[in-house]
């Protein structure tokens, strides 16, 4: 069997932890190979709501295995907390969910770190999570970072090493701080962590894989943030993108399956950078409100615009994606136009093919479409779907080239419909 991914074709934020949720039944294993509690993933099923930030979107869905990969950065402070309110509302995780021993761990210091270089940045600050993502990664890559694995093997001195380190470079910052409480928070998450199975994940991934298990990866944030085809600087510090299923877990591309691109009817982004679809207008407002649009983690603003299809074609492209799944298709319900951005005007010169640089100079071109003015949120089949619905969807397949096999109308696990009679 092959390892299917599923990711963001946007700036995060697409209804990725539903659709996992959603998915979970069809397969054995559901993985997290990148990202960290920079992630906010919201379920909602009988009534109550989870928002999910390190543990895979899985783990809901009895006797699935789940594994957190060697891609992944892990705050234990912040997986204490977040197992401990699982724990609270019943669910028992240790026999389910299993953590790479390569998985980076996020120190204290980086969290601060993360915190001093955002308020260096002054104006031009990526308006990061503030989790400590992009100092953890840079340890890593720099061959300076602490991992799971080194928690059982003289873990004091290493520990030790890297926050010294921090705190020297933390001395040249204007930056005032106070490290024992998030240190005690910090130390009492390991502890919960070691209650965790920690494991060598590439053999025991590519071993399901030879035993003909389904494997599905969990991408986190979105396309347009991955650090080397994202809106750069702003951006997260890991590959989103599918080849980041690969090193973060260990699997080789030829044993990638099926590539699902999520992405909502329309477009939004949280924190700093560039975004030519933004709506600064009562149409923005109006996405925002009916959308819900507030971070599910740091409860920020997300900002709002219309879709945007010379980024999604881009997304669909760099990923491979062959299964589109569209969500928060209810929050159009109500309008009378909508509009898609089918192509850039650079210099006075139409492109559709996205630039080496959004960040300046990008005027969207829209095409508009009529709205379907249908409440969607309890329709169960396709067949129900209103004619201009189906239009919208047809204009979409068309562009991408790609077809829309899932449509998102609502919030909750059932309001999920599957199209076309073959899909798999
Ligand atoms: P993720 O990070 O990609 O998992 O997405 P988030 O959970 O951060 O944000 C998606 C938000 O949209 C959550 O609040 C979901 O409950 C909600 N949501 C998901 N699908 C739909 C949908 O089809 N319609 C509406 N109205 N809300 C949705
Ligand atoms: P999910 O998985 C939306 C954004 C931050 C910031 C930039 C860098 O829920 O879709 P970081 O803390 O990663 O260094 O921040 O990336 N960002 C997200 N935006 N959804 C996310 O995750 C995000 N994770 C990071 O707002 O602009
Ligand atoms: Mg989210």
């Amino acid at each position: 069997m092959k390892v299917d991914v599923l990711l963001g074709l946007q700036w995060g934020d697409e209804g990725k932890g539903k659709v996992v949720d959603v998915l979970t039944p069809g397969y054995d294993v559901i993985t997290r190979f990148q990202g960290g509690p920079n992630a906010g993933h919201t379920l909602e099923f009988e009534n109550q709501k989870y928002v999910l930030r390190s543990i895979p979107s899985g783990i809901f869905q009895g006797g699935k295995v789940n594994i957190i990969g060697n891609g992944v950065v892990l705050d234990p402070a912040l997986f204490k907390q977040e197992v401990e309110g699982l724990e609270a509302s019943g669910h028992n995780l240790k026999e389910r969910l299993f953590i790479s021993k390569k998985a980076h761990l996020i120190l204290p210091t980086h969290r601060l770190l993360d915190a001093a270089y955002e308020s260096a940045k002054g104006s031009s600050k990526i308006g990061t999570t503030g989790k400590g993502i992009g100092p953890t990664y840079t340890d890593k890559i720099s061959r300076n970072g602490l991992r799971v694995g080194d928690l059982l093997c003289n873990f004091e001195a290493k520990y030790k090493a890297a926050i010294d380190r921090h705190k020297e470079i933390l001395s040249h910052y204007d930056f005032k701080y106070d490290l024992e409480q998030i240190e005690k928070d910090w130390m009492a998450g390991v502890e919960k962590l070691k209650e965790f199975q920690f494991i060598d994940s590439e053999h025991v991934v590519n071993g399901y894989l030879a035993a003909d298990k389904k494997v599905l990866a969990e991408g986190a944030q979105g396309t347009m943030l991955d650090i080397d085809f994202g809106s750069y600087p702003f951006v997260t510090s890991s590959n989103t993108i599918c080849a980041g299923a690969c090193t973060g877990l260990g699997v080789s591309p030829r044993n990638i399956g099926d590539v699902f691109g999520i992405f909502k009817a329309y477009c939004t982004r949280v924190g700093s950078g560039p975004f030519p679809t933004e709506l600064f207008d009562e149409v923005g407002e109006k996405l925002c409100d009916l959308g819900h649009e507030f971070g599910s983690v740091t409860g920020r603003r997300r900002r709002c615009g219309w879709i945007d299809l010379v980024a999604l074609k881009y997304a669909v492209m760099i990923n491979g994606v062959n299964k589109l799944i569209m969500m928060k298709s209810d929050v159009l319900d109500g309008f009378e136009k909508i509009k898609a951005c089918v192509a850039y005007k650079i210099n006075g010169e139409e492109t559709d093919e996205f630039p080496f640089d959004i960040n300046e100079g990008v005027e969207p071109v829209y095409v508009e479409l009529p709205g379907w003015k249908t409440d969607m949120t309890k329709m169960q089949s396709e067949n129900e779907f209103p004619e201009e619905f189906n239009s919208y969807l047809d204009f979409l397949e068309d562009y991408l080239e790609v077809p829309i096999k899932i449509v998102s109308v609502g919030p909750d696990r059932a309001q999920t419909i599957v199209r076309y009679k073959d899909f798999e």
